[in-house]
């Protein structure tokens, strides 16, 4: 059994900094040659070389892939078709078997995988290391929910006599896996593993910045499963758009809303419409009313939105303040702000690594001109001068209501604060966008409280959590629904009823 690190006082403790320290730092030096695709089991090194520049120090290259087009995706989606009908009768006890003993591969490496993810991504160690460990909790969670169901078969009423009714889930057959880059690593897993557990074969397509940790996923499943269950094809949109034009019997995806919606729109074309199981973006709001407890607040907004430098689907990024706390919340976040270090994610002491890459250092460059000319920055504003994408955790006052800055996801660390009269119009600023993925709420009056959770249209939601105000879902304690422009699932990942969408129903009465 592997070790499962423990987060406490701030770190996971020396000996695990040392060594994530080592195998970062290995990584860095050693980018290896053209990722190749891996189609039915086999390495093919085909398709334009794409580079991947390294976040933390754009004078490197972190890795480098074989870029896919429609030829070589639809060479996956066949490879993954020839596999359905095997994979889909292994009994689903098998399945999980194998699964597992996947998730035990990952817990065997797990520092060198947070290292690689890192490189990738520009993760801190302590994100780093917790998003491996969120992987194999997915595996887990995913393999249990398949065992507690019975592989999802019941037996079902019968009023005729000599007639046996039963009900089953079964596997639509295949699915693309489109990935995003700010959990390279859990959230490929996580929608891949969904996929597989319920008996549908994969292609994967890693995110174009994070190459190198898709394929280290591929090649710790590898040894455990039948060749062509588990494909996996390189490249950015276009590839991804090609996948969704190919063969598959589903796609699950997680990134922004206008791809979200663009895969749904083609998946609803065909001979029939096909399932897209999509988790998109947010515009993620906390309320802290009168009743709040400021500090705590304040701690709570600025870590859910500087985490992992604001590229979560669910950081927070605005604080909606009712007037009589507004000039407190606003010093004290500025000032919880001012403590969170940027730097190199090798050094132990940086809370924000850099921003993924050149896109989103302009983005932020953007809206922090926006923010000068229409509202007040009363924290960061500035791309500190280091030799990668790092930009400094802003915080906004002061904006009008309905600013873009208010609406747009800009997935940076960037925090907008709206001063609000009462509870009902901080509900109504807070559901006045196109996305409802979290949503959190200060108060400690229990009207209050009550109120929120039942007007608030998000489908993860947060209660005076300190930790992180609208972050910090993990598998099988929240579930993770979006609604609105943030989701097609219904049912969300991490949570009891997500497996089953990767299945359709059958029912048989037999004589
Ligand atoms: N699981 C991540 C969070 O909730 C996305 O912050």
């Amino acid at each position: 059994m592997a070790t499962r690190f423990t987060y406490t006082s701030g770190s996971f403790g020396t000996e695990v900094d040392g060594e994530f320290e080592r195998q970062l730092l290995a990584a860095r030096s050693a980018a290896p040659a053209p990722l190749p695709h891996v189609i039915a089991g086999r390495e093919v090194a085909k398709g334009p070389v794409f580079a991947r520049v390294d976040p933390a120090n754009v004078e490197q290259v972190a890795s480098r892939a074989h870029a896919a087009g429609p030829e070589l995706v639809d060479a996956a989606v066949a490879a993954a078709n020839a596999a359905r009908a095997q994979w889909r009768r292994t009994p689903y006890a098998e399945r999980c078997r194998r699964l597992r003993a996947i998730a035990e591969a990952i817990g065997a490496r797990h520092l060198e995988t947070a290292a690689r993810v890192s490189l990738e991504t520009g993760k801190n160690r302590a994100e780093a290391v917790a998003e491996v460990q969120e992987a194999i909790d997915l595996i887990t969670t995913y393999c249990d929910h398949m065992e507690e169901n019975a592989g999802y078969e019941a037996p079902l009423l019968s009023f005729v006599e000599g007639e046996r009714n039963t009900e089953t889930l079964r596997p639509y057959g295949s699915f693309g896996v489109i990935c995003p880059f700010n959990f390279p690593f859990a959230l490929t897993i996580g929608m891949s593993v969904a996929a597989l557990v319920a008996g549908n074969t994969v292609v994967v397509k890693p995110s174009e910045d994070a190459p190198w940790t898709g394929a280290l996923f591929a090649e710790l499943a590898l040894p455990h499963l039948p060749e062509g269950v588990l494909n996996l094809v390189h490249g950015g949109v276009e590839t991804g758009r090609a996948l969704a034009d190919a063969a598959v019997d589903g796609i699950a995806f997680t990134g922004s809303a206008a791809v979200g919606r663009e895969i749904v729109a083609k998946l609803q074309g065909g001979r029939w419409a096909r399932p897209a199981l999509t988790e998109m973006g947010g515009k993620n709001p906390a309320i802290v009313t009168a009743s709040a407890d400021v500090r705590k607040a304040a701690e709570g907004v600025a870590r859910a939105g500087f985490g992992l430098s604001g590229q979560k689907c669910s950081a927070c990024s605005r604080a909606i303040v009712l007037d009589a706390v507004y000039d407190e919340f606003v010093e004290q976040l500025a000032e919880v702000t001012a403590s969170f270090a940027v730097g190199d994610p090798a050094d132990a002491a940086s809370s924000l690594g850099p921003v993924i890459n050149e896109r989103a250092y302009e983005r932020f460059a953007r809206a922090v001109a926006d923010a000068e000319a229409d509202g007040r920055i009363v924290a960061g504003g500035r791309r500190p001068d280091l030799p990668g994408f790092y930009v400094e955790p802003t915080v906004v006052a002061d904006l009008p209501r309905g600013h873009r800055l208010t609406r747009e996801e800009l997935f940076l660390p960037f925090v907008t604060v709206t001063r609000v009269a009462t509870l009902e119009e901080a509900i109504e600023e807070a559901n006045a966008i196109d996305y409802g993925l979290t949503a959190g709420i200060f108060a400690e009056d229990q009207g209050e409280v009550d109120r929120f959770l039942d007007e608030i249209e998000a489908g993860v939601l947060y209660v005076n959590r300190g930790a992180g105000a609208t972050t910090g879902a993990w598998p099988g304690t929240q579930s993770f629904c979006g609604w609105k422009s943030s989701g097609t699932t219904g049912k969300g990942g991490l949570g009891p009823w997500y497996v089953p969408q990767f299945m359709r129903e059958q029912s048989r009465t037999v004589v």
